[in-house]
């Protein structure tokens, strides 16, 4: 047997009944360490003629290289192990790739109301917060609707207390509330996006709770075209800048005059499609100028001031611009729904 066999044996029978790593660590340091046999060896170099180191040198090679290999072979058995049994006596391993966890996306509603809060604060609007418990005085009788007034009869909502406490059915009560903290002295450029409840079941189109954007503008010289002109930056940021706007004479209690605003049909460019019922139009919400009344209620001259208002559904928004025809799959909480709607920016 040659050197290189000795050796390689010797280390082999070493090696065959070891099962940690720090006896592993100490047979390599008797092997190829700083002191090891095999670098012993080497040393024997300086005192050989040319054609003997030749020889030796090609042992001693073989011998290095093959313990190596050897070594390292028995490291890669001996974690294995050690990691083999870590698992049989553990139930859950961190250390192992998860399972796939779906990924969720942002809620449509509520993006839909962040891009509008965005388009307003850019026009200098703060948004704003208004209760949703709400008293009978603010969200009907300060924006002229008495009681028995029969524009209440579309709002019909739930009572916490007699009649006087409700869930708001709309988002306007916080226009006499900002009004009436602004006390007359200074103009008011709000939005409000807020939860508001009707009696109503829930389809295809109608839920008993949904979330409007309510808008108002107070200030001096205010003409309908501001209205116009705002509702048209608002039509164009979030359908395409194709988009044209329009309105159409309406009825609220709490505007005077009162529209309806509607947006040319972004699918069609105003042909006629199923989405626009092929009129070519949109209807996207009501506004209106101020009325001197509402305005008085929040103790503003309507002699000096003037302004406009408008309100809009959130949902509706979200399923025209992301082509959702099912209102109930904006709040049933399917994951589906995180993957299927594309979330369109226009
Ligand atoms: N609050 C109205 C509704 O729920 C929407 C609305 C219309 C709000 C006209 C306004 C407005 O501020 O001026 O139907």
């Amino acid at each position: 047997m040659g050197n290189v066999e000795v050796i390689i044996a010797d280390l082999n029978s070493k090696l065959e009944n070891v099962t940690d790593l720090n006896r592993l660590n100490e047979i390599k340091a008797e092997f190829i360490g700083k002191k090891g046999c095999i670098t012993e060896l080497s040393k024997k170099m300086g005192t050989l003629t040319p054609e003997q180191k030749k020889v030796f040198g090609k042992e001693l090679n073989e011998m290095k290289t093959g313990a190596t290999e050897l070594i390292e072979a028995k490291r890669k058995e001996i974690e294995e192990n050690i990691l083999n049994e870590k698992l049989s006596k553990e139930d859950i391993d961190i250390s192992l790739p998860s399972t796939k966890i779906p990924v969720g996306a942002p809620s449509i509603v509520e993006k839909m109301v962040e891009e509008i809060e965005e388009i307003y604060m850019s026009m200098g609007y703060d948004v704003v917060d208004g209760p949703e418990i709400e008293l009978d005085k603010y969200n009907f009788e300060l924006l002229n609707l008495p009681k028995g007034h029969p524009a209440r009869d579309a709002q019909d909502t739930f009572y916490i207390e007699g009649e006087e406490v409700l869930l708001r059915s709309q988002t306007s009560p916080v226009q006499v509330r900002v009004m009436q903290e602004h006390d007359g002295k200074e103009p008011v450029r709000i939005i409000c996006p807020g939860k508001t409840y009707r009696r109503d079941n829930d389809d295809a189109t109608h839920s008993h709770q949904f979330i409007q954007v309510e808008g108002l503008l107070v200030d001096k010289n205010i003409s309908l075209s501001d209205l116009k002109g705002t509702f048209d930056v608002m039509a164009k940021k979030i359908f395409g800048k194709d988009v044209e706007s329009r309105f159409r004479p309406s009825y609220y209690p709490f505007t005077e005059p009162s529209v309806e605003m509607d947006i040319s049909c972004f699918a069609c460019k105003g042909k006629g499609c199923p989405i626009c019922k092929q009129t070519g139009w949109i209807t996207i919400g009501g506004a209106g100028m101020v009325h001197p009344q509402v305005l008085r209620n929040g103790h503003f001259d309507p002699e000096v001031w003037s302004g406009f208002a408008f309100g809009f559904g959130t949902e509706r928004l979200a399923m025209l611009k992301y082509n959702i025809n099912d209102l109930r799959t904006l709040y049933t909480t399917d994951l589906r729904e995180s993957v299927v709607f594309d979330r369109r920016e226009v």
